[in-house]
């Protein structure tokens, strides 16, 4: 069992930690209390960043993917944008998972990059708190760590991605839109990132729906929001559904199969057509069609799924530009 109290505090620890004395990030780890100020000016950037407006100014910048869990999306964009901005690009992935079973442990696999002259590294990891142990390596050497995905508390750059994507359908004020997570909310990362900044945009109405082996009532202390486990009765008038991958191992483990998954919770056409006409579907993928989403729905027009991926793009690179290249 997730332990929120946990995930909480060490969001809260990686909050202090990113954060510079002057109220600059010098870290990207959480965005738990991310202030509204700096994520108007990122998303500012992040806009020049989409329309093309940056030079190549990594140029002669080393930046290191340190992925120990498999990525598609996340790992790909870092590696393309940082490429787009002239940087030279390691990925560690299976190499770091060799240094591991050798012994190293994560803080020397930081220490050997920095030593290196990497100014820059994103990090996937099974473990929450991972990102802090790298940030508190990588302050040896002033470099920078961005979260690429860590256990189930943290995937700052897509909740970064997922809020640009709804600035970009609603306008900047967040404030009169619902939105609805849906699934695995308990293991999920993207949940507690997205709600962490939809809460700093001003959303007040967010709710959890899920079968109760994943989407237990418990959580709503840690979200402050409502859990419903009827899928219909959560999204009655929401305005946006995210929808969260479901492993298929976690669907055996609550004796539930994908048959009860997907005709549950599963989002089809059926259920598309109760929702708002002009209601958002998300998903920071990967997708599991057929078990989360139809093939209708993932493909349909209400479907956002691939702008998500787009923006993911200028999200990495304002993050690369902020982060390794200097303060904008
Ligand atoms: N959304 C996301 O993190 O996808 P990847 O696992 O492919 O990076």
């Amino acid at each position: 069992m997730i332990d929120s109290k946990e995930s909480s505090l060490k969001n809260n620890s990686a909050a202090s930690l990113q954060t510079a004395a002057d109220g600059n990030l010098r870290h990207l780890l959480t965005l738990q209390n991310i202030p509204l100020t700096w994520l108007s000016k990122f998303f500012t950037h992040a806009d020049e960043c989409a329309a093309g407006n940056i030079e190549r100014s990594l140029a002669g910048k080393l930046f290191v993917n340190i992925f120990f869990e498999s990525s598609t999306r996340t790992r790909t964009a870092f590696e393309a944008a940082a490429k787009q901005l002239g940087a030279d690009v390691v990925n560690l992935d299976q190499i770091t998972m060799a240094g591991e079973s050798k012994g190293e442990s994560l803080e020397d696999t930081v220490r050997t990059v920095a030593a290196m002259g990497a100014t820059g590294i994103a990090l996937r990891h099974s473990q929450s708190g991972a990102a802090v142990l790298a940030a508190q390596a990588a302050d040896e050497f002033g470099i920078a760590v961005i979260n690429g995905g860590t256990g189930c508390e943290s995937h700052p750059t897509q909740g970064l991605t997922d809020a640009y994507t709804l600035r970009e359908i609603f306008g900047e004020d967040l404030s009169a839109v619902s939105v609805a997570i849906v699934g695995d909310v308990l293991h999920s990362r993207v949940a507690r990132s997205n709600t962490q900044i939809l809460r700093a945009m001003g959303v007040k109405n967010i709710r959890l729906i899920g079968p109760p082996g994943l989407c237990p009532p418990a959580l709503k202390e840690e979200f402050d929001a409502p859990v419903f486990d009827d899928l219909d009765e959560g999204l009655a008038e929401v305005d946006v559904v995210i929808l969260l991958r479901v492993q298929r191992e976690r669907i055996d483990s609550y004796h539930l199969t994908i048959e009860d998954y997907f005709a549950n919770y599963g989002l089809s056409e059926t259920r598309l057509a109760k929702l708002k006409a002009e209601a958002v579907i998300m998903h920071p993928g990967p997708i599991n069609r057929g078990i989360e989403i139809s093939n209708a729905v993932a493909d349909g027009k209400q479907s956002k799924i691939l702008r998500q991926v787009t923006n993911g793009m200028a999200i990495r690179k304002a993050a690369l530009l902020y982060f390794c290249g200097g303060k904008s």
